[in-house]
C-alpha cells in the first residue's frame, strides 16, 4: 500500500485487521521499519484520538513525528488554483505540500468538510491537492467524505467482540444541535459493506447518505425495528446530505438510551468519539459494560500502526 486515502487503497482488509491485532500483541516488533523516517501530521481541524494514536503508532514503528496545525502553527493555506491571493491565506498548497513532502516520508492529513458546498467537499480538494504536490505517501486522518483509520479500528473492534459469525451491525443517526460531516458514517458503511455482517442503517427522513456509501445496507426510518436482534449499535450524528449540511431535526427520541440497548441481542454500543453525553447518548449507556467506546479509541493506535506498517514496507 502506498497511500491510505480510502478503502480503495487496501489490498486485503483481513490482512490489515490481522496486522492491527499483531501490533496490539507486540507493538515494537516492526520498530526497524520506520527508523530514519519522518511522519508529518497536518491538521486543518481539531483532534484528540487521531493525533495521539497516529503519533504513537508512528513512534512504535521507530518514526520521527512532526505535528502541525494549519493556520495556527503555520500560514493559512490557499487551496484554489489560479486565484489572486489577496485574502487571509498567505501560502498556496502548491508550495506548502511540496515543502512538507521534502521533510516527510509519509504525510497524514485531517481536513473536514466545510458543509457549504457538497460538490467541493465530495471532490476532496485538500487531499487531491496534497496528492498532486507532496510526492510522498498520504494517510487520511479524516477527510471531507471519509475516516478510514476510524473504520479500520471499528472493524478490529467488531472482530474482537463479535459472538456470531455474521453479526447484525446497525448504524444509527443520533441527535445533535450542530451540523456535523457525514465522513464517519460514510466510511463505516463503506467498510461494513466489505465485511461479513448484516448491515442496517437507520435515520430520520432527510438524512439519507450518499448511495455509493450505503451500498447494500438495509435502510429504515424505524429505529426500533433496526435495533431488533442487533449485535452492535454504532451511533453517530451527521448533517443532511440531500439538503447539504443542514440540521433538519434534533428529535431527542433518536437518542441512544439503555432501554433501547436492552432491546437488542445483548448488543454492544460503539461511537467514534468525541460524544456529547445526554445529548446523543445517555450516561447509562456510555458507562455500561456494553459500551465499547474506549476499546474502539484504543484500537485507533493499532489501525494506524497496521496502515503505517504496510506503507513503510512499500517505501
Ligand atoms: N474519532 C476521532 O477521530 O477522534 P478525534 O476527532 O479526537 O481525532
Amino acid at each position: 500500500m502506498t497511500d491510505f486515502l480510502s478503502i480503495q487503497d487496501v489490498t486485503s482488509i483481513d490482512s490489515l485487521i490481522q496486522e492491527g491485532l499483531n501490533a496490539k500483541q507486540n507493538p515494537f516488533a516492526n520498530q526497524h521499519l520506520g527508523q530514519r523516517k519522518t511522519m508529518g501530521l497536518i491538521f486543518f481541524n481539531s483532534s484528540l484520538r487521531t493525533r495521539l494514536s497516529t503519533q504513537k503508532a508512528a513512534q512504535n514503528l521507530g518514526m520521527n513525528v512532526m505535528v502541525m496545525n494549519v493556520g495556527q502553527d503555520s500560514w493559512g493555506l490557499e487551496m484554489e488554483d489560479g486565484v489572486i491571493m489577496n485574502g487571509d491565506k498567505a501560502e498556496h498548497v502548491k508550495e506548502a505540500a511540496a515543502v512538507i513532502g521534502r521533510y516527510c516520508d509519509v504525510i497524514g492529513i485531517r481536513a473536514f468538510a466545510g458543509l457549504q458546498d457538497r460538490e467541493k467537499d465530495y471532490s476532496e480538494q485538500v487531499l487531491s491537492q496534497f496528492k498532486k504536490y507532496a510526492d510522498v505517501p498520504l494517510v487520511n486522518l479524516e477527510s471531507a467524505t471519509r475516516h478510514p483509520l476510524q473504520s479500520l479500528a471499528d472493524c478490529i473492534t467488531i472482530e474482537e467482540f463479535k459472538t456470531k459469525k455474521r453479526p447484525k451491525v446497525v448504524l444509527t443517526w443520533l441527535p445533535h444541535f450542530k451540523a456535523l460531516p457525514q465522513a464517519v458514517a460514510n466510511s463505516f458503511c463503506e467498510w461494513m459493506n466489505h465485511r461479513d455482517v448484516e448491515l442496517v442503517v437507520t435515520h430520520p427522513e432527510g438524512y439519507e447518505l450518499a448511495p455509493e456509501f450505503v451500498g447494500d445496507a438495509y435502510v429504515t426510518h424505524n429505529q426500533a425495528e433496526a435495533f431488533e436482534g442487533a449485535d452492535f449499535i454504532y451511533g453517530k450524528n451527521w448533517s443532511s446530505y440531500t439538503q447539504y449540511g443542514k440540521v433538519l431535526t434534533q428529535d431527542s427520541s433518536w437518542m441512544m438510551t439503555m432501554d433501547k440497548l436492552e432491546r437488542t441481542d445483548n448488543g454492544k454500543f460503539m461511537h467514534c468519539l468525541p460524544v456529547r453525553r445526554n445529548m446523543k447518548v445517555t450516561d447509562e449507556v456510555l458507562d455500561s459494560p456494553q459500551s465499547l467506546v474506549i476499546e474502539q479509541a484504543a484500537n485507533r493506535e493499532w489501525s494506524a500502526q497496521a496502515v503505517l506498517t504496510e506503507i513503510l514496507q512499500s517505501l
